[in-house]
């Protein structure tokens, strides 16, 4: 028995693998909900015996789309994506997002701006008026870690947020790495009035190799809801 949760995120990737046709090159997202569509991808494959090469966002997506049988090749076999379908942490009405709940932003923003189309599949709850409630994930180089996040925290002074606060995501008692040997910077801003400028300077600093702000990358929002309705935006 699926939780409410759960449904919601399932009708929403049933409904984005429908988007997939015959050929296409498609890039995975990351988490719980992309790993909903993974399943519901797989079984769409299997039972109309589509062609598709996949393109997975992180070491746990590929592992997870070939138990299923799916075809995963790497962005540099597939050359370009016609769509790729992920989750997020946070929409708002504009579809911009922030993602990178799960770490995996990084190679998720490459391999999506890589794409004809992104679309995005979540759950009710991740839709909000302004971005910036769930920390926005900045992934830096271990080399010089104090010194970049230093240069954040100065960066964020002149910034429109609420708050300031900047932690190392952890993993038990060691730094969370990411699938590119990275660390993680979570920014705890509460409010992020300007996205787009947000993205651009947080890219600035030297030691960032990308933060989780997606900023006109996806086109299309698909919400699942418990009892298996879903609202499209975009
Ligand atoms: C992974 O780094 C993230 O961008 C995920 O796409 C995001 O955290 C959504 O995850 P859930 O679907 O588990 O909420």
């Amino acid at each position: 028995e699926l939780s409410p949760i759960d449904r919601a995120k399932y009708a929403a990737s049933k409904r984005a693998v429908d988007l997939v046709e015959n050929g296409m090159r498609v890039g995975l997202g990351t988490g719980s909900t992309a790993a909903w569509m993974v399943r519901c991808l797989a079984e769409r494959v299997k039972k109309e015996g589509l062609s598709i090469t996949c393109v997975p966002t992180s070491e746990r997506t590929g592992e997870l789309a070939r138990e299923l049988g799916l075809e995963v090749v790497t962005l540099e076999e597939a050359k370009w994506l016609d769509l790729t379908i992920d989750g997020t942490d946070e929409f708002d009405p504009e579809l911009n997002l922030i993602k990178g709940g799960g770490g995996a932003h990084l190679r998720e923003k490459v391999v999506a701006t890589a794409s004809d189309r992104m679309v995005v599949i979540a759950d009710p709850g991740k839709e909000v008026a302004q971005l910036g409630a769930f920390p926005l994930p900045v992934e830096v180089l271990a080399f010089g870690l104090a010194a970049t996040r230093a240069l954040i925290e100065e960066m964020l002074v002149s910034l429109d947020v609420l708050g300031r606060e900047v932690t190392l995501r952890m993993n038990g008692d060691k730094p969370f790495v990411t699938d590119e040997g990275n660390y993680v910077l979570d920014l705890h801003l509460g409010r992020i009035g300007n996205a787009r400028q947000m993205a651009l300077v947080l890219n600035q600093v030297p030691g960032v190799v990308e933060n989780g702000l997606f900023v006109d990358i996806c086109d299309q929002v698909i919400v699942g809801h418990p009892d298996g309705r879903v609202d499209i935006h975009g």
